[in-house]
């Protein structure tokens, strides 16, 4: 890792968390991400809105799980800047560090839950963690985040091997939630899962989105799971953001990755899909997600 002061984001605007200003949630300048001599992100920036389901795009390897994880602050950049909450998320103490992840869930790529826990403990492992709330109040917030992610409490005592794919993702999800964050990191959060359980997914995740006011990071190959949730997408290509914005902008750009991802055979169906649904909710205010059979608590 580089120097210290590589990292920093200059003086300004620390201090408090800023969960309900305008500035960014997420604010990423000039970073860059080395292994060795290996150079995964160069002069990368992102900004990510308050309110917004921001899905980052890019071939495998180009750093999306890295940005991720920086964003974290579970690894550092060689250099650059990462705020989060407007917080300098490589220069915060270990206390700051522990109150911004009491801010945002994260729903991670690969190995989702622990294996010798139950359901009921991996969802109540995060509010434990904070070790302020009796376990009473632990016991009715895991069932209501079970719930609100459709699961029922006939499911608390099964262990992770006793679930399907679309079940773990849930729990995970479940989890992520625990202690109602206001930023909600998503890595491929619907790979691995049959058409049927990511389309109900999606629905999930969008009236989570809308009833809890998430801001929402998402990094996905998925093109159903990209076009129906996404407010904007970020494409990493050529080690920085070469795109960002609304969908429908963002693959009309002429780049190769660009036409590759989008506009194959597979992104045009991906496309026309959304287009028939986006035609059917308007036929049919209000909705769009008519699909959801699960109601998000308030
Ligand atoms: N701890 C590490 N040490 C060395 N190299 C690493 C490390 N973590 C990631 N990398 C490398 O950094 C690059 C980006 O990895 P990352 O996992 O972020 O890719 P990704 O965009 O998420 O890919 P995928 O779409 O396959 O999930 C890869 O080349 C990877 O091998
Ligand atoms: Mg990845």
């Amino acid at each position: 890792m580089a120097d210290d002061t590589d990292i920093a984001c200059g003086t300004g605007k620390e201090g408090q968390f800023n969960l309900h200003g305008n500035a960014p949630v997420v604010d990423i300048t000039n970073l860059w991400t080395k292994f060795g001599r290996t150079v995964v992100h160069q002069d990368l920036n992102l900004e990510i809105e308050r309110g917004e389901i921001l899905s980052i795009v890019g071939g495998s390897g180009t750093g999306k799980t890295v940005l991720l994880r920086q964003m974290l602050g579970l690894e550092h950049p060689a250099r650059g800047c990462v705020k989060v909450f407007g917080e300098d998320i490589n220069k915060a103490s270990s206390d700051q560090l522990q109150q911004l992840r009491n801010h945002w869930g994260m729903l991670f790529q690969q190995g989702a839950l622990y294996s010798a826990l139950t359901v009921f403990d991996n969802v109540a492992q995060p509010m434990r963690e904070l070790r302020v709330l009796p376990e009473a109040l632990v016991h009715d917030a895991v069932l209501l985040k079970m719930n609100m992610v459709g699961l029922g409490p006939e499911h608390a005592l099964k262990m992770p091997s006793d679930l399907s794919g679309g079940m773990i993702k849930r729990v995970a999800l479940a989890r992520a939630l625990a202690l109602e964050p206001k930023l909600l990191f998503l890595d491929e959060p619907t790979a691995g899962l049959d058409p049927d359980l990511s389309e109900s997914f999606v629905a999930l995740i969008q009236s989570l989105h809308r009833e809890l006011g998430l801001t929402v990071v998402m990094v996905t190959h998925d093109l159903d799971t990209l076009f129906a949730l996404s407010t904007r997408i970020a494409v990493l290509a050529e080690k920085h953001v070469i795109a960002i914005g609304p969908t429908r902008e963002v693959i009309e750009v002429d780049h190769p990755f660009i036409k590759q991802f989008f506009l194959g055979d597979r992104g045009k169906r991906a496309l026309a899909v959304l287009d028939e649904k986006q035609a059917a909710g308007k036929a049919a205010q209000p909705g769009g997600d008519a699909g959801t059979d699960k109601k998000a608590e308030k």
